[in-house]
């Protein structure tokens, strides 16, 4: 039997961080050995938001591309490739507007929460109403069977699904209905407790240098309640224990023993989380060096991975305007 189809994406948003590794792309790392995987860097979902300033996108996607592969995505193992690269997303969006209701799309409760969000911006626009269904068009074009995602974009799934359900009412079957992998991990913390993200300055990314990397971990904030060394403290509301629970299971509840009983100190407490996470990064930092001693290679690689995908791309689209009755 052949594999099932994974498929996922990522907006460039400039440097991938710990949130993103242990929320997303390890996952994704894991199933490219198991499924027929399609990755790619969301290049036109980063203008829905963005598109008063693209003046960083180009320098941003090439950033993300090297922050997969480093994070060890492996081309030939997956296909990785750039959204905009494949003009298929972009036309099966424009099929998939004639079938979708202005409704479905206003109550998509991430089109609110986001335009509340990003209150500084126009967001009012017809591209960013239309955010969910080029991405219905991005998962349906690869007909894929699983969607890896965190638990914000499952609406945009289940509107996916909505979408596919009713092609295939309307034109006859073509789209198999994809179902989310949901990433069963905790949102991982910033340095400042708040959900580790770019828009709130408190990441540690991927291409820190250990320096960096152990200075951020230093600054961070732990247990408001100990003030002094001898303070028990409270590993349940601390961020640095929460990156124990992640990068040093094993180690974990010892840590959290010796804290509540103030046998450890919070400055040698975040020096040993520093020295864990440096040396959690270390194999993305070496592979990251090795491939920035080939700029070419990321050219090429995003290249080659839009050939693959626009194999399948087009395929798909040809069937889907044959039934909707343009060929
Ligand atoms: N909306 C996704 C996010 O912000 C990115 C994305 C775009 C995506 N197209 C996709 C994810 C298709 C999964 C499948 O995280
Ligand atoms: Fe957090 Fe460690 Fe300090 Fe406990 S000792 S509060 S776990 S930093």
């Amino acid at each position: 039997m052949s594999k099932k189809r994974v498929l996922s994406g990522i907006q460039p948003t400039g440097k991938l961080h710990l949130g993103n590794l242990i929320g997303a792309i390890e996952n994704w790392v894991e199933l490219q050995g198991e499924y027929d995987c399609y990755f790619f860097i969301a290049d036109l979902h980063a203008l829905t938001s963005n598109y008063d300033d693209p003046k960083n996108l180009a320098a941003d996607i090439r950033q993300a591309t090297i922050d997969l592969v480093s994070a060890g995505l492996d081309p030939r193992k997956c296909v990785i490739f750039k959204q905009s690269d494949l003009s298929q997303h972009c036309e099966l969006d424009v099929l998939f507007s004639m079938i979708t209701p202005l409704s479905w799309l206003s109550r998509v409760p991430t089109y609110k929460s986001k335009i509340e969000e990003l209150k500084a911006k126009d967001l009012s626009t017809y591209g960013f109403l239309g955010y969910p269904v080029l991405q219905a068009a991005d998962i349906l074009i690869y007909k894929a069977d699983f969607v890896p995602v965190g638990r914000d974009q499952l609406p945009h799934i289940e509107l996916t699904r909505e979408i596919a359900r009713r092609f295939n009412y309307f034109y006859g079957d073509l789209f198999p209905i994809p179902q989310d992998l949901l990433t069963q991990f905790p949102t991982l913390p910033g340095t400042d407790g708040r959900k580790m993200s770019k828009s709130y300055n408190n990441t540690i990314a991927l291409s820190d240098s250990p320096e960096m990397v152990r200075k951020k971990v230093s600054a961070m904030i732990t247990d408001p309640a100990r003030i002094k060394k001898d303070d028990k403290g409270h590993p349940e509301v601390c961020s640095v224990f929460e990156f124990y629970k992640v990068f040093a299971k094993d180690g974990a509840d010892a840590v959290a023993g010796e804290c509540k009983k103030a046998e450890r100190g919070c400055v040698a407490c975040k020096k040993e989380m520093g020295d864990i996470l440096v040396k959690y990064l270390e194999p993305i930092n070496k592979r990251r060096t090795e491939l920035l001693k080939h700029p070419d290679r990321i050219d090429k690689l995003l290249k080659d991975g839009a050939g693959k995908a626009a194999k399948v791309a087009k395929k798909t689209l040809a069937q889907a305007k044959k039934k909707m009755g343009l060929l």
